[in-house]
């Protein structure tokens, strides 16, 4: 039975919103990486954070340094910023340079301040959704 954890990291909420859509749909619980996540061997990780200053969340890139492939097989990625051109690129580094497989990164708009007012909207939400079932399935395939 292959083991999905999910861990988030928000200034603005849009994270929280995506990850606990996730995690009601996964029936897994959205961790807040501020507030002390326990993480158990986990076959498949979704990391759900915006990028502030063209950087995940401080919180968020000290959390990933912390973990091991030994405890965490692979991961997968959902980032809101109000470019979308960005990904989650350090942190993604950060897993790879410790064997820790990143299957994909799902990204979408994100709004801050006036930019991208209304987003993730709905659909963006449900995008997420998607796209965490479908690796969800197939890793349970593996
Ligand atoms: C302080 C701050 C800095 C930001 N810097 C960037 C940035 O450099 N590039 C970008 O595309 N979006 C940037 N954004 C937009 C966020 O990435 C976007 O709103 C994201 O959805 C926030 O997720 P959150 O609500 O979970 O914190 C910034 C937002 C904030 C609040």
């Amino acid at each position: 039975m292959s083991k999905t954890g999910i861990i988030y990291a928000t200034m603005t909420k849009h994270s929280q919103k995506i990850a606990e859509a996730v995690g009601k749909a996964l029936q897994v619980k959205a961790q807040n990486v501020k507030e002390n996540p326990v993480l158990d061997q986990t076959d498949l990780l979704f990391i759900v954070g915006g990028i502030y200053g063209g950087e995940s969340m401080p919180e968020m890139l000290e959390f990933v340094k912390g973990l091991s492939a030994e405890k965490v097989k692979s991961a997968a990625l959902i980032t809101s910023s109000v470019s979308n051109k960005k990904g989650q690129d350090s942190l993604r580094s950060i897993l790879e340079e410790k064997g820790i497989k990143v299957i994909d990164e799902y990204r979408c708009f994100g709004n801050f301040i006036v930019v991208k007012l209304g987003h993730p909207n709905k659909s963006e939400v449900s995008g997420a959704v998607d796209f965490a079932k479908k690796l969800e399935a197939e890793a349970r395939r593996i």
